[in-house]
């Protein structure tokens, strides 16, 4: 039982802890790489990441974790990044201990962060509108041409 639990630790710290900042933790596996897209970190900036891919979880069969020292995400980001990472806690780090730990919320809708993959909906057109979509049990909807969108939910999200 205690060589598990020395096998957990170390799992745990296969990404070594920050000091001040945000764990984005019990993202599903694979979707690292979006939560990176959605945080707009492509690595042009000097911010300093760590991200560990399909590691060990007792939560999830496999999880992604994604660290980013010296800063704290938006409610906008955080609302994209439940979509994607449904189950996700978000840790905010304060000289090294967690000052707060809480599940990301899948909020009802989210406006001006997908484009619609639909060419000839109303916000991909150039009017000045700013998509919205519905947050649906798995997946989201166009509020403008009711497009679904259920896997590729990522490659909706503005590049900018
Ligand atoms: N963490 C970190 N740097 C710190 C403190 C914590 O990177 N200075 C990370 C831990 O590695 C963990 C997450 O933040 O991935 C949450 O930390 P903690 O609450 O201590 O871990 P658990 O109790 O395992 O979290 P949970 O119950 O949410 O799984
Ligand atoms: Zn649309």
């Amino acid at each position: 039982m205690s060589d598990n639990h020395d096998d957990d630790h170390d799992h745990e710290l296969r990404v070594s802890k920050i000091r001040n900042g945000t764990v984005i933790d019990h993202v599903r596996g694979g979707q690292a790489l979006n939560v990176l897209a959605i945080l707009g970190i492509d690595g042009s900036q000097d911010e300093e990441v760590s991200v560990g891919i399909n590691v060990p979880s007792d939560r999830l069969a496999r999880k992604d974790i994604v660290k980013v020292e010296g800063r704290e995400l938006s409610q906008e980001e955080v609302d994209v990044l439940s979509l994607i990472a449904p189950d996700a806690t978000i840790n905010i780090v304060r000289d090294y201990e967690v000052a707060s730990k809480h599940r990301v919320e899948r909020p009802e809708e989210v406006e001006g962060v997908l484009t619609c993959p639909n060419a000839t909906c109303i916000t991909t057109e150039n009017e000045p509108v700013t998509s919205r979509f519905d947050v649906l049990e798995d997946g989201v909807r166009c509020s403008y041409c009711e497009t679904i969108v259920r896997d590729e939910i990522a490659d909706l999200i503005d590049s900018s």
